[in-house]
């Protein structure tokens, strides 16, 4: 029987780095997709020591520009020809208004564009596995996000910066309703899920005193990537398609992740920004 090979995004530390772990440990072949070289290297130091069966290989990939996006993609099909589980994991909060090499808002652009593109890239991959499996790390912040295009490029004025985590985390998860309903029936299945609030690096930027409060309130990485390695690999996991499930609090979800129409839009309007990549 082949080996799986998942291909996880910011697998060097937090949430990606314990899911890789657990990949290995199960006997997976693992492509860690990281932005950073000497981290990335580190990562797959450690994931080598475990002594897993599988694989455990670096790509490099900065979700901050469309270009790298495009080049690791070429550079995973181009190396592997399918992958069995692609997991869009790699994320940022970010407190200032910030840009990508493209000109986007940076949590519009690292969280969901980059990711989009990536997505749209490798689906042949996917499709030429036996069965393609596309996980999208979402959250419970959507809640506090809405669609507003106007918002895409911001340069200048107020940035709310929970809004636009929230905008993106809404983003991720309308991706990943609007493509399992195109994925029906093939091959291919998308899923969401909300990782819980997580002990990690993402809340660097967050005032000190914001994350003593926050702190005990916080579960280990090692959480989340129980259930992302199921969504990834496990039988349970084969056919369930469109889900969003939570590895801590409720899986409720806002009106606006349930917008199918929304969902469509935003699909469409993304392929528009990112067609000269496709
Ligand atoms: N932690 C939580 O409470 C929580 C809650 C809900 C959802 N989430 C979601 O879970 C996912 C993982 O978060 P985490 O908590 O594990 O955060 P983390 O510890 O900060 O890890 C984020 C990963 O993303 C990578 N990354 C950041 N910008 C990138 C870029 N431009 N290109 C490629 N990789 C990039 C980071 O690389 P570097 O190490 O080089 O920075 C790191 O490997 C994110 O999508 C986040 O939104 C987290």
């Amino acid at each position: 029987m082949s080996t799986t090979r998942v291909l996880i995004t910011g697998a060097n530390t937090g949430i990606g780095l314990a899911t890789a772990k657990r990949l290995v440990q199960s006997g997976a072949d693992v492509i860690l997709a990281c932005r950073n070289p000497i981290k990335a290297k580190a990562a797959q130091d450690e994931l080598l020591k475990l002594g897993g069966s599988g694989q455990v290989d670096l790509i490099e990939l900065d979700l901050n520009s469309l270009t790298s996006v495009k080049a690791a993609a070429e550079l995973v099909k181009s190396r592997y020809g399918s992958i069995d589980v692609l997991i869009n994991n790699a994320g940022i909060f970010g407190e200032s208004l910030q840009q990508t090499v493209d000109g986007y808002e940076q949590q519009f652009g690292v969280n969901y564009l980059g990711p989009f593109l990536l997505t749209q890239l490798l689906l042949p991959a996917l499709q030429a596995a036996q069965a393609g499996r596309i996980i999208h790390l979402s959250s419970i912040m959507h809640w506090l996000g809405h669609i507003n295009p106007e918002s895409f490029q911001q340069s200048s004025g107020t940035y709310h910066a929970v809004s636009a985590y929230g905008q993106s985390k809404l983003a991720n998860l309308l991706f990943s309703h609007a493509l399992a309903r195109q994925l029906e029936g093939s091959t291919v299945t998308s899923n969401a899920l909300h990782p819980g609030g997580v002990n990690s690096d993402i809340y660097r930027d967050v005032p000190k005193l914001q994350y003593v409060v926050m702190r005990p309130f916080l579960i280990p990485t090692s959480r989340p990537a129980e259930l992302i390695t199921k969504m990834a690999i496990s039988h349970e996991w084969s056919t369930k398609n469109g889900q969003y499930v939570s590895a801590h609090m409720p899986s409720w979800q806002s009106h606006h992740a349930k917008n199918t129409q929304l969902g469509d839009q935003l699909y469409q309007q993304s392929l528009e920004l990112v067609r000269e990549y496709l």
